[in-house]
């Protein structure tokens, strides 16, 4: 169902060989890793590998779940430091605002990001949280009802499967005024927080993201490092088109010039506009 719903044959021998490729890959590194636990050979560093390797995980299932987490984890992180760097050069006054925070919080070349002053940047989550609005990832996610239920009037069999349409609810205007406005300041500190399911990059419930937290250190070093030391600015004569897949991404991605910070690296951001598929 997923492979169909995103358009790919299950019989796809595309798909057979870059499973099965990838299959080979993460089978090795489960073996290596057997191997040196069988011989009393530790790294010192236990990752969740190895964790998961304590508990009562076979190999399939062990691939599974290192598939799982390296699909879950890469493609929706790396959309979102696009989609945020997009916006930065679309919105010049936003991309000097952020530098500003960033040279308060380390003012120095060799001021060192921490796990400890990385939470200081407030200004850059508000960024993040509002490019995963207006370019959500994630744009759909299923469920399956497990009981009869009623939600908003509407009486739900159980065994129904259910989409919820997380990019819709994230521009719907009831919710997000101007909801095509790149604007952080939706998210600044004091201002009422969203609507109770009008704002979900990482769903929500039982099944909601687990690396939200991992995503949002990994997109913050990411920014900050690049922000500190350049300026980011699009090359001009691109459009923007949704590409639509297992996340949602732009078909020729974004094409950015870095200039060395505070001397630019063009004289004009290139303003444009994403475009529907
Ligand atoms: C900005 C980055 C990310 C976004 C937007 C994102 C989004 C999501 C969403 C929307 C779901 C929920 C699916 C559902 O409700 O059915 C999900 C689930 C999940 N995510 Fe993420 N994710 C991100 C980063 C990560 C990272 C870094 C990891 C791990 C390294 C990760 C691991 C997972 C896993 C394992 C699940 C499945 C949870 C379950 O089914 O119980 N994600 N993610």
């Amino acid at each position: 169902m997923f492979w169909r719903s995103s358009g790919i044959s299950e019989q796809s021998p595309t798909l057979a060989q870059a499973t099965s490729y990838l299959k080979g890959i993460v089978t090795e590194v489960i073996r290596e890793k057997r191997a040196a636990k069988e011989k009393g050979v530790t790294s010192g560093r236990r990752d969740l590998l190895d964790q998961m390797m304590d508990k009562d995980f076979d190999d399939t299932e062990l691939f599974e779940e290192v598939v799982g987490f390296f699909l879950a984890g890469h493609e929706t992180t790396s959309n979102t430091l696009m989609y945020t760097v997009l916006e930065l050069c679309r919105n010049p006054d936003v991309h000097a605002k952020l530098q500003r925070e960033i040279s308060t919080i380390l003012p120095h070349k060799e001021s060192p990001l921490t796990l400890d002053n990385l939470k200081d940047f407030k200004y850059l989550e508000q960024v993040i949280k509002e490019a995963q609005r207006l370019h959500t990832v994630v744009g759909v996610v299923g469920r399956n009802a497990a009981k009869d239920m009623k939600i908003m009037g509407y009486d739900i069999e159980a065994g129904t499967n259910i989409n919820i349409p997380i990019k819709h609810i994230h521009l719907d205007e009831r919710y997000w005024p101007e909801p095509q406005k790149f604007d952080p300041e939706r998210f600044a500190e004091g201002r009422a927080a969203p609507v109770p399911g009008s704002y979900l990059p990482f769903s929500d419930g039982p099944h909601n993201c687990i690396g939200s937290k991992l995503a949002f250190i990994e997109a913050k070093v990411v920014l900050i490092q690049l922000l500190r030391q350049f300026d980011v600015e699009l090359i001009p004569g691109q459009t923007f088109k949704y590409k639509n897949g297992v996340t949602t991404t732009l078909e020729n991605g974004v094409r950015v010039k870095l200039g060395l910070k505070n001397k630019g690296c063009d004289d004009n951001f290139g303003v444009q506009s994403v475009v529907e598929e």
